[in-house]
């Protein structure tokens, strides 16, 4: 049987804000995106993610929708939109949407109804809550941008419930014409042709019914956030979520047949692993990608990764199909947090374990987080709780294509400033530096692509010590060794049998690896795929 493409494929998500601006406003567009779909074509990966494109005030730059099926003008028409798919699909190229289920914007029309009075048909389209008896907020939950998570509302005289900012209030999924409306939103993009939807934060969505306190997190640190100083026990991750997991993927799976046409539901899931396995669906199958996060905040030593990977491998449902991460929107980048030389090994990584990578815009380019000066902050996590490292427009600065002015991103001032290093660091150049990371993350995706052991192959971890990690990637006869040094040391790593003649395929370091006498030579921060002789 042959794999679904949303399982040997590769995602890359797009920062639409920061992609590539047509119109001189200094903000990405979806002009932009069709522009440099060659580009996308070029670097080897087969979906898109876009970020959100719907109408917003911006306050969560998207992710507070006014209007689920309409495209926000800063990004351009709904035929721009249907451009970029008809685009995207004649190169081979699938299109997921982020959808944002849990709250709406407080300027979306349900939202003003639901506001307008207590006998308003969309009251209960939202969560509203009576103070409690000292008059303050119902219970002690926390937003995730910190403060408490109810805002007092004086016409009517109730708080309502928003797990992020005020102006992003929570919908009640309670409520059963909340669903419909919002599995027709669903259906409205399936529709026009989309391949999928990246869920927005899908363990949030339905709260305890009793809105009991939640209890203190022991592990609280203040630099952590204020959101960490309670544990999300009852705010979040409730049994109610899964059944509209199931129904979501009821939906999905009425569209297309199987293999190419399938429609693909991945789920922004922050759980540790044992909880995230149950968003895979049990009896009733829910989303097909429950994200991965772990090897964002793992740390950088070969046992730290090798128990990760193993653990998360034993932990899959059956028929649960794995996935992997380095970094996105809201997170350090990967170089940021690792360096470049360990940006590389971590580029191939993602790329050889079992399971669909998603690659961040400008990971590849080995992008590290932009220093921005106060007066440039636009992220409402930085400006609410500044100076914890928690702000995200470090990550998500424009993409830099070429040496022209601004990086050829836009011709007006951009939204958040470049790379300091664009001049050198961006996709004209680098492509043609045959010891890039670019050229590195080209010939990774080529090398997938040509080898399905590499996608759909077994995974089998052959050594693991201090710093080297060491795996088997196996379909039918094709077997092929992955090796990572994560130290300084150089290492001499004696091959199996069957690896005994083998030869190197790829190696992040120029002409480092050897394989002499029955044993890989690796350098300091080398990785080397190797294919059995
Ligand atoms: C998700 C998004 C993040 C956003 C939040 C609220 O975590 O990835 O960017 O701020 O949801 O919608």
């Amino acid at each position: 049987m042959t794999a679904p493409w949303w399982q040997n494929g590769v995602i890359y998500q797009i920062y639409p804000r920061s992609f590539q601006d047509t119109n001189g406003d200094g903000i990405g567009d979806l002009r932009g995106i069709e522009r440099r779909l060659d580009d996308l074509v070029s670097l080897g990966v087969d979906a898109i993610w876009i970020s959100p494109i719907y109408p917003s005030p911006m306050v969560d730059f998207g992710y507070d929708v006014a209007d689920y099926c309409a495209i926000d003008p800063r990004f351009g028409t709904l035929a721009d939109f249907d451009d970029v798919l008809m685009q995207a699909h004649r190169r081979g190229l699938k299109v997921l949407l982020d959808f944002v289920p849990n709250h709406t914007s407080d300027q979306h029309p349900w939202f003003v109804e639901s506001r307008a009075s207590r006998q308003n048909q969309k009251r209960d389209w939202y969560i509203w809550h009576d103070a409690a008896a000292d008059g303050g907020p119902p219970n002690n939950w926390i937003s995730d941008f910190g403060d408490s998570a109810w805002e007092w509302d004086e016409t009517t005289g109730q708080y309502y419930y928003h797990a992020f900012l005020k102006e992003q209030p929570d919908l009640n999924w309670r409520h059963p014409a909340v669903r419909a409306a919002m599995y027709d939103v669903m259906r409205f993009w399936f529709d026009r042709g989309v391949d999928g939807f990246r869920i927005d934060v899908l363990w949030h969505m339905v709260k305890a019914a009793d809105f009991p306190n939640n209890p203190p997190n022991p592990a609280y640190r203040p630099e952590m956030g204020e959101m960490h100083r309670l544990l999300q026990l009852h705010s979040t991750d409730q049994p109610e979520v899964h059944r509209i997991a199931a129904e979501m993927r009821d939906i999905a799976d009425g569209y297309g047949a199987r293999g190419q046409g399938e429609r693909v539901l991945i789920g922004e899931i922050y759980l540790p692993v044992d909880r995230l396995m149950h968003y895979y669906g049990g009896e009733r199958p829910e989303v097909h990608l429950p994200f991965n996060f772990q090897l964002i905040d793992t740390p950088w030593q070969a046992r730290a990764l090798a128990a990760v990977i193993t653990s998360y491998e034993a932990a899959l449902p059956l028929g649960g199909w794995p996935n992997w991460v380095l970094g996105n929107h809201d997170r350090p980048r990967v170089a940021a947090k690792r360096g470049q030389a360990q940006a590389r090994v971590a580029a191939v990584l993602l790329l050889t374990l079992r399971g669909t990578p998603t690659l961040y815009y400008g990971d590849e380019l080995g992008l590290s987080d932009v220093m921005i000066e106060a007066s440039q902050v636009r992220d409402p996590r930085e400006l609410r709780e500044p100076g914890l490292a928690l702000g995200r427009d470090p990550v998500r600065t424009p993409m830099p294509w070429d040496d022209s002015e601004n990086a050829g991103f836009t011709t007006a001032h951009p939204w958040l400033p470049l790379n300091a290093d664009w001049p050198t660091r961006n996709v004209a150049r680098m492509s043609e530096e045959p010891q890039s990371i670019l050229t590195l993350y080209r010939r990774l995706l080529a090398l997938r692509r040509n080898r399905r052991a590499l996608s759909i192959g077994n995974f089998v971890l052959l050594n693991v010590d201090d710093e080297m990690l060491v795996y088997e990637r196996r379909h039918g006869s094709e077997r092929l060794i992955v090796a990572l040094n994560l130290g300084a040391q150089s290492h001499r790593l004696p091959l199996p049998d069957w690896g005994r003649g083998s030869r190197v395929l790829l190696s992040t370091v120029a002409d480092a690896a050897l394989v002499e006498d029955g044993a890989l030579l690796l350098g300091s921060n080398e990785a080397v795929v190797l294919e059995a002789g």
